[in-house]
């Protein structure tokens, strides 16, 4: 690690340029209408007569005048087009500089080669995504060159709640000449640099007279300086491959917008009790017995291929495993290889007698080959997961009447003289999640991975003490924002992730009673402030999603969390409107099928629907 390269420079635009043909939509509002910049106000204004001229004199003509609102939007504001906003400084020169594909070159500082690797693919990733800004015909010549200048202080590929993520960012242009400063203590902040370096890019259309339809051009920020970091440490979307599978590039996609935002953790809650998708070399009967189809799975291969996709764009995955309860479909083999009931209550009817969503099941903490079988388990995920990276045990809504039911579990509590009040199985409950915990330990070979668990029963502040250690346990707690469970456990000293039930719970609004948080719900959702609080989640349970729906019902809402994360602003939705209509049109021009947030009018007649 210790070798440090001098310049490298890398010349692989053209390639790049010729291979990928964006797919997708792109911002194409220079039909017809002309942009200028309110200052006073922050706000893109439509001309109110649209154009027949499509002759944009770049920079010869009135500077403040613009044929496409993306071009607009990039210095319009304190923030431009910046999502998340950034937290230290932020300035950004009304000035802009057309620039071709072809004439950016990057230059990697100091970087050993594993970090100089993580750069170049991240090189690619931003040709990609300014190439999906500018769409097929990104033809307009320019004879600009633009040289960015990526450094880092150190090579260090580990990304976890330590990781410094703070960057800065600066653009300078002289003359023909565009130089891109962005620095970073590592590679995970300068990547965050880079994606706001591609917040700085839109193009307009150019009609060339002579030839048919039109081209387009990208124009990117002439001066700028930012410096940035984040406010939490753990920025999350929670996605569910249980209730439905999701395919691996449905959770890419939700990858790269998180990238695009700057959330950095995908909590994968992997199995429940509908099905188990993960396979397990050690425990092939999992998936044989838990998955919905053997194409429904996901290999040791997929998930370290995840692994690397995410890590690569500044994202940790983080796999939850759920117990002792939401396990059932994929536990069922237990007695006919001769290890007893794994789990009981298993798809058993009439549900609502064994537990709170169809199909019922809960592990059997009585049966001690139980705890073997978690061992192996625990061993395969240990084997491809990053060395001491965090691990989510699930450990909700254990329902005590399916164990109260289990011949075998009341016969042992009688056996060793126990009874059959709740603090019984409460009690019962602890001992499975220390012996979990021991045997993970065991396999991991020491005893300080930190573990998450949802808040429960077992984390009520009235017994917590007595079974989780707040040095070993972190708490992500799931009630509503009125609820003083957070407050109550940040006093105790446990640390915490806020996923608020009702704000960040992106499945509402679809059953029952509960109801759609809007994108300005879910910006204006404040956590406490207290060095206990790691960050927070939006949650995508996927009861009724799946790789065709998750997209709009996570996207744009998840990137208002984002802001709310990253930056923590004192100002309200009103002032990220724009911003974030913006953010929704990169997601799109991204692969993300985002959903609308507001009539188009609204989009092209800033704050005149807030
Ligand atoms: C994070 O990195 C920045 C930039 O290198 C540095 O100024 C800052 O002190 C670092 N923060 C911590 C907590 O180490
Ligand atoms: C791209 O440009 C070519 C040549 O100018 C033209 O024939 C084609 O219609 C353009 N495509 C679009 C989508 O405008
Ligand atoms: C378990 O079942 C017994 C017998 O029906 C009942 O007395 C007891 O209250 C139940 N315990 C719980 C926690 O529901």
């Amino acid at each position: 690690m210790s070798r440090i390269m001098n310049v490298f420079c890398i010349v692989v635009l053209t390639l790049i340029v010729a291979a990928s043909s964006p797919a997708h939509s792109y911002n194409d509002e220079g039909w017809f209408w002309t942009w200028t910049c309110n200052v006073m106000l922050e706000r893109c204004e439509r001309k109110s007569e649209p154009t027949n001229s499509f002759a944009y004199n770049f920079g010869k003509t009135d500077p403040h005048q613009y044929n496409s609102l993306s071009v607009c939007r990039l210095t319009c504001g304190r923030y431009g087009a910046l999502w998340p906003k950034p937290t230290i400084s932020t300035s950004l020169s009304s000035q802009l500089v057309s620039l071709h594909p072809q004439a950016i070159q990057f230059q990697i500082l100091n970087a050993a080669d594993e970090a100089r690797n993580f750069l170049v693919k991240n090189t690619e990733i931003f040709y990609k995504n300014i190439l999906a800004e500018c769409g097929k015909n990104c033809t307009a010549r320019s004879d600009t060159q633009v040289i960015i200048y990526l450094s880092v202080l150190n090579s260090d590929l580990t990304l976890n709640w330590g990781t410094n993520e703070t960057y800065s960012l600066s653009v300078d242009t002289k003359g023909n000449l565009v130089t891109v400063q962005i620095s970073a203590q590592n590679v995970f902040g300068v990547r965050h640099g880079i994606e706001t370096l591609t917040q700085l890019i839109a193009s307009y259309p150019i009609y060339s007279e002579g030839q048919q339809g039109f081209t387009r051009s990208l124009v990117m920020v002439a001066q700028a300086n930012i410096q940035d970091k984040p406010v939490y440490r753990h920025r999350g979307l929670l996605i569910d491959t249980a209730r439905n599978y999701l395919s691996i590039p449905a959770i890419k996609r939700q990858i790269d917008a998180m990238a695009a935002s700057k959330l950095n953790v995908l909590h994968w809650h992997a199995t429940d009790s509908q099905s188990f998708p993960l396979e397990s070399p050690r425990v092939p009967q999992m998936s044989k017995f838990g998955a919905y189809s053997s194409k429904k799975v996901y290999s040791p291969t997929d998930v370290s291929h995840l692994l690397k996709y995410a890590k690569l764009r500044g994202v940790r995955i983080i796999l939850e495993i759920d117990a002792p309860s939401h396990a059932g479909n994929g536990w069922q083999w237990g007695k006919a290889a001769g290890l007893g009931d794994l789990a009981v209550c298993i798809n058993r009817q009439p549900w609502r007698s064994y537990c709170i969503q169809p199909p019922c099941g809960q592990l059997n903490p009585v049966n001690p080959y139980l705890y073997n079988v978690l061992g192996e388990l625990y061993r395969d995920f240990i084997d491809i997961f990053p060395k001491g990276e965090v691990f989510h045990m699930g450990g909700d809504e254990v329902f005590f009447p399916c164990w109260n039911a289990t011949t075998e579990i009341i016969k042992y509590l009688e056996r060793n003289g126990r009874g059959r009040a709740t603090e019984d199985f409460l009690q019962l409950w602890g001992e499975y999640q220390r012996e979990a915990l021991n045997v993970y330990d065991t396999e991991v070979g020491n005893t300080n991975t930190p573990i998450v668990l949802w808040s429960s029963g077992l984390t009520d502040p009235s017994v917590i003490s007595k079974y989780l250690s707040k040095h070993r346990y972190v708490i992500q707690t799931w009630v509503p924002s009125s609820d003083e469970l957070p407050r109550k456990l940040l006093n105790m000293g446990y640390k915490l992730i806020i996923s608020t039930k009702d704000a960040w719970y992106l499945d509402h609004g679809f059953w029952g009673t509960t109801s759609y948080y809007t994108w300005r719900k879910a910006y204006s959702n404040e956590l406490l402030r207290h060095d206990g609080v790691l960050g927070g989640e939006v949650c995508m349970w996927g009861e009724l999603v799946d790789e065709h729906t998750i997209d709009n019902r996570v996207w744009p809402r998840a990137a208002a969390a984002a802001e709310r994360l990253w930056s923590d602003p004192d100002s309200g939705t009103a002032s990220a409107e724009a911003r974030f209509y913006r953010h929704r049109e990169r997601l799109i021009s991204r692969g993300v099928q985002a959903e609308a947030l507001a009539p188009r009018w609204c989009y092209q007649n800033e704050g005149e629907c807030a």
